[in-house]
């Protein structure tokens, strides 16, 4: 039997999860506004997005709880590699009580410089609703791309116009993935779109995280 610590720790665990954040991208609403959308597989993260081949830009909205401190979220592309060194960032800080956009070329570990960026960026926004703070613009990405490297993340302080660094735990190290463009793509690519298996396991994280809280209230 699980003694009554573990009970409690694990209950506080879920208890981090924003309550009132959408578990799946399909239940957000965003008036139709984005073609697609994918339930990124670590943070709890979301990305809306459309995909114009036709003048290669690339709309989205990235939504996220911002790690504990509640400070920003990034969503970014990485040109040239994968993984966050050589990333091109957009972030949604808070700065002074209210969320700011910016953008940072992050070309290492400690070099993540407020700039412009390797490629346009139109109509960049953030807001804050539910818990969440929610990135938008429209990125110009290569013609004819099929796949773009993403990276998101999420952080808990900002040190004067910086993010501070995020958390080091495998969630915030592994967020990062391929997004599919060219849905007809013949690549085996592992696809992030269409949200139907993710669902089933969000579920069952879900119904663990209730039968926990009720071994909590059930042991205090
Ligand atoms: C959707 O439309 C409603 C009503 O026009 C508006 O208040 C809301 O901000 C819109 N939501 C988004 C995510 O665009
Ligand atoms: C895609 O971009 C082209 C060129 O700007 C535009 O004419 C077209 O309407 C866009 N398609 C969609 C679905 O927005
Ligand atoms: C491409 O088309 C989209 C959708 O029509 C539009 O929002 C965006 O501004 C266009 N971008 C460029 C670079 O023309
Ligand atoms: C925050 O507000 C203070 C006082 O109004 C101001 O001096 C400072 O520049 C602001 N910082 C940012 C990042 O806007
Ligand atoms: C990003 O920073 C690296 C290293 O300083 C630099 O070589 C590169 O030109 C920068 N990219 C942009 C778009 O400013
Ligand atoms: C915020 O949460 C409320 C209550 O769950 C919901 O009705 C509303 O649609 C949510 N707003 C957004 C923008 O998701
Ligand atoms: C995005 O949505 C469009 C329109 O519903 C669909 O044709 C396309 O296959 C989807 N793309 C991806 C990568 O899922």
């Amino acid at each position: 039997m699980a003694s009554p610590s573990l009970l409690l720790s694990l209950s506080l665990l879920s208890l981090l999860l924003p309550p009132a954040l959408s578990l799946t991208c399909t239940s957000q609403k965003f008036n139709n506004t984005y073609n697609n959308c994918t339930d990124l597989p670590q943070l709890g993260a979301f990305l809306h997005y459309t995909y114009n081949a036709s003048n290669s830009s690339l709309s989205i909205a990235y939504v996220a709880a911002p790690a504990t401190g509640g400070a920003w979220v990034a969503w970014a592309i990485n040109p040239t590699k994968t993984g966050m060194v050589g990333s091109q960032a957009l972030m949604a800080l808070r700065l002074n009580g209210s969320v700011v956009p910016k953008t940072y070329n992050i070309s290492g570990y400690h070099s993540v410089v407020e700039s412009r960026l390797s490629f346009n960026v139109w109509d960049l926004s953030a807001d804050e609703v539910n818990g969440t703070m929610r990135i938008f613009a429209t990125v110009q990405v290569p013609e004819k791309a099929s796949s773009v490297n993403q990276v998101w993340q999420v952080g808990g302080a900002v040190s004067g116009n910086q993010p501070s660094i995020h958390p080091l735990v495998a969630a915030n190290k592994e967020s990062t993935g391929k997004l599919q463009l060219d849905s007809s793509s013949s690549s085996p690519a592992p696809a992030p779109s269409k949200s139907g298996v993710r669902a089933g396991r969000v579920n069952v994280g879900l119904l663990a995280s209730v039968i926990l809280l009720m071994g909590t209230f059930a042991v205090l």
